[in-house]
């Protein structure tokens, strides 16, 4: 490792998912002992570098426009005879490494989401006397970067993910998951519980457990048998000091008795979880291979209600696939309806080049996606609204992790993961207080402590 006698600085910009979120983190993790510092510009950043996902639309344009806006920069310190390195990671960069290095010639390093441990190694690369070496690092190695990096050191809040599971080998046909991330790979039991130690010993209350398909973790134990994921939520449970539990994301099919039976028995499990469903439609699951009915979703749903009655639900939707029909769409409106979600995220459906739903007949006019969509939000939001107005004059416990938007506001998160604000001294923030709430919104509750 280098000496890290100057500071430098580190600029991160992160799209997508809370994997990427994590991710980031880990990015600065390891450039740390190079002597990066992170910075919450891009101007007159030592490193840029830009965490991007795949997983919708545009993403590879929305790259190319940041980079332009960050290339004047470059062009400005490199007058100084100074110099920015400029990396594109994350999703986009495995999916479109060579076309990216190809079009932005500016950009100096271009790595995935299994390679950033490889960072120093890279930086040293660009960095080498010749100084013209760019590089693409999209390999999917053998040995888990989670080995090879170093103890996360971040500065948390009260509330910090932590990553025990990644890829996925699902294969809906909608999805650049499987291609991006690579296969499933969950880590040990023992990295999992000392990574959480760590960061309960530096204050964090609440964990959120992050995976592409967290409940599919099968981590190995220190008793050598394959753990899953009630199991590990259980572990967790025991460590003094950790006083909320979450996962996501989710996959129905995947939540077995022993997570279904933990939601009843752990309290420190919050009675809240994503788990996505796409559509209502038989016809359309089975498109979308996602290998179950929509009575399965109902069945799953019906048994954590029946385990934690108190539990609420989000999930996300795409509508416009290859093939929906208005009946299909209905469907999903049905299914909307008999559940009653807390949240719920909504997107039109967006061919990804390479994946087996980008090649499948039967488009939908965008004009009949952007209704559908349309209809489904408004379906969604009220919903949303309603579930946050059903806590109005109730009292709930919530975790105070920042300022609010306006002066004298703090903001939290109630056990079903609402935003929820108050007037209150910034002394209470890192502490989980009793709110009464006084009013809710679509996407937020205002309330007084209790
Ligand atoms: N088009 C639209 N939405 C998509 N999602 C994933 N892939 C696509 C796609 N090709 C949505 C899914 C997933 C969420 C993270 O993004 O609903 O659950
Ligand atoms: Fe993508 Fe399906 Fe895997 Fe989720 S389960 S990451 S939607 S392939």
């Amino acid at each position: 490792m280098g000496t890290a006698a100057q500071k430098k600085k580190l600029f991160v910009k992160t799209w997508g998912c809370q994997m990427n979120v994590y991710d980031s983190q880990r990015m600065a993790d390891v450039l740390a002992p190079l002597g990066y510092a992170t910075s919450e510009t891009p101007e007159d950043a030592d490193m840029v570098i830009l965490n991007t996902c795949h997983i919708r639309e545009k993403a590879t344009d929305k790259v190319f426009s940041d980079l332009g806006r960050i290339r004047p920069h470059k062009t400005a310190k490199a007058e100084r005879g100074e110099k920015m390195l400029i990396a594109v990671a994350g999703c986009v960069a495995q999916a479109e490494g060579d076309f990216i290095l190809e079009r932005a010639p500016y950009v100096d390093m271009v790595f995935g989401p299994q390679t950033y441990h490889e960072l120093p190694e890279m930086v040293a690369r660009v960095q080498d006397a010749a100084g013209e070496k760019r590089i693409v690092n999209t390999e999917f190695p053998t040995v888990s970067k989670f080995d090879l990096l170093p103890v996360e050191q971040g500065v948390h809040g009260p509330s910090a993910f932590l990553s025990v599971q990644e890829g996925c080998d699902k294969f809906c046909t909608f999805c650049v998951v499987p291609y991006t991330r690579g296969s499933e790979y969950s880590r040990p039991v023992n990295a999992v519980l000392d990574e959480a130690k760590r960061l309960i010993d530096s204050g964090v209350q609440e964990i959120t457990l992050l995976g592409q398909n967290v409940n599919a973790y099968h981590g190995e134990g220190s008793d050598g048998a394959i753990w899953g994921l009630g199991r590990l939520i259980r572990a967790l449970a025991d460590i003094k000091g950790l006083h909320r539990i979450r996962y996501t994301t989710s996959h129905p099919r995947d939540m077995d008795d022993d997570l279904i039976a933990a939601h009843g028995e752990i309290r420190q499990l919050m009675p809240f979880l994503h788990l996505p469903v796409q559509s209502g439609s038989d016809k359309i699951l089975h498109a979308m291979n996602r290998k179950h009915k929509a009575e399965l979703y109902f069945d799953v749903i019906a048994r954590l209600r029946a385990a934690r009655p108190d539990i609420a639900f989000s999930s996300d939707f795409i509508v416009g696939f290859p093939g929906e029909s208005d009946t299909d769409f209905e469907d999903t409106l049905k299914l909307v309806d008999t559940v009653k979600f807390a949240s719920a995220y909504s997107f039109k459906y967006s061919a990804r080049p390479g994946t087996p739903a980008a090649v499948m007949k039967g488009l939908v006019h965008p004009k009949i996606a952007e209704e559908r969509l349309a209809r489904l939000q408004s379906l969604i939001t009220g919903q949303q609204l309603a579930f946050n107005q059903s806590f109005v004059g109730q009292t709930m416990p919530v975790l105070f992790e920042r300022l609010g938007k306006k002066q004298g506001q703090i903001q939290g998160r109630s056990p079903y993961n609402q935003s929820v604000y108050i007037e209150a001294a910034s002394e209470n923030l890192g502490w989980i207080k009793n709110v009464l709430i006084q009013e809710g919104f679509d996407n937020s509750l205002r309330g007084i402590l209790a």
